[in-house]
């Protein structure tokens, strides 16, 4: 008889959509593994529901803040309950960008430049970007979002529009932008999995661009890169993985530029939606979804 288990999704961050597109697809996928599935979407008093429920293995399909950032990691570390994908403090690390590529840079992972604007406290933003050499255009994205979700491209002359749009935010990312192409990698087990191309018809690889399969963003499975430098995107990816201890899967974003790769950030709990990347990575491995599904599920376990 197999475990039963409870599948966490929706949940309160702003891919609460997304997560329920994962979720849906990882409980077909388990009851086709003949698993006993429940599921739950933690809002208000939850945990009094997941006490009532004493799942073992919690599958974990949130993404973002609450899902994702180490905070329900914890609750299930106190509930002794297992769970996939990364721990605590890799998931808290990984979800904060700032953080993430400050560890990066000290292991000596390229990363676009950046510095973090304060609303309240920073100097004068074009002075920022003027004295820290990063050029127009740049890129301003909240620290600790996912899906795109606050990501602008700016010129000199929107900057200030587009700041507005990100004030809630108070403290954001002000990055240097990289031309070039998307290049994503998965992780898996520790082991890089494979590296795929995003080409969006859209101006970059945005929420459209992910999810609605009418922006018909192309996807290339294998990255068509020569093969050493094939090998060396999946080797940064592992070394990102590893240097943040994250554990099962995770999926890096890059960009690839005058022959150079630059790591935009490390995703602890990446899409499992019919349009994700994981998937199709997996897939051309051999990997089918539901072995995948229940791969994770035979990995979970306790912060490790
Ligand atoms: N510095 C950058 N240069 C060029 N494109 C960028 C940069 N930062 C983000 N992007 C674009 O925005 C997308 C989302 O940014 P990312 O940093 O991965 O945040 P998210 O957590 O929202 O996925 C990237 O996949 C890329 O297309
Ligand atoms: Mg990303």
């Amino acid at each position: 008889m197999k475990n039963m288990i409870l599948v966490l999704m929706g949940g309160m961050s702003v891919e609460k959509e997304i997560s329920i597109l994962s979720g849906k697809a990882c409980i077909k996928a388990l009851r086709k593994k003949k698993y006993k599935v429940k599921v739950l979407d933690p809002k208000g008093n939850f945990i009094n529901e997941i006490r009532k429920i004493k799942p073992k293995i919690v599958f974990n399909a949130l993404h973002g803040r609450f899902g994702e950032d180490g905070y329900i990691q914890s609750i299930l570390e106190s509930e002794k309950i297992k769970y996939t994908h990364s721990g605590v403090l890799a998931s808290s690390i990984a979800i904060d960008k700032e953080i993430s590529k400050k560890i990066f840079i000290n292991k000596k992972i390229n990363t676009p430049k950046f510095f973090v604007y304060n609303y309240n406290n920073s100097l004068n933003i074009y002075t920022l970007i003027k004295k820290s050499k990063i050029n127009f255009p740049i890129v301003i994205k909240p620290i600790n979002e996912g899906s795109s979700i606050g990501v602008y491209i700016c010129t000199k002359k929107n900057l200030n529009k587009n700041l507005e749009k990100l004030k809630k935010y108070n403290r954001i990312l002000v990055e240097k932008y990289i031309p070039g192409r998307e290049i994503q990698v998965a992780v898996m087990n520790n082991k890089a999995l494979g590296a795929i191309e995003l080409k969006p018809k859209r101006k970059f690889y945005d929420y459209c661009a992910k999810y609605s399969s009418k922006a018909k963003t192309k996807h290339i499975m294998p990255a068509p890169l020569e093969s050493k430098k094939y090998k060396e995107v999946l080797r940064i990816a592992r070394k990102a993985h590893l240097s943040l201890g994250c554990q099962g899967i995770t999926r890096s974003d890059f960009r690839y530029y005058k022959n150079k790769f630059f790591l935009l950030e490390i995703n602890t709990q990446p899409g499992m939606t019919n349009l994700s990347l994981v998937p199709e990575i997996a897939a051309y491995k051999g990997i089918k979804f539901e072995n995948l599904v229940e791969w994770m599920v035979k990995d979970a376990g306790y912060d490790r």
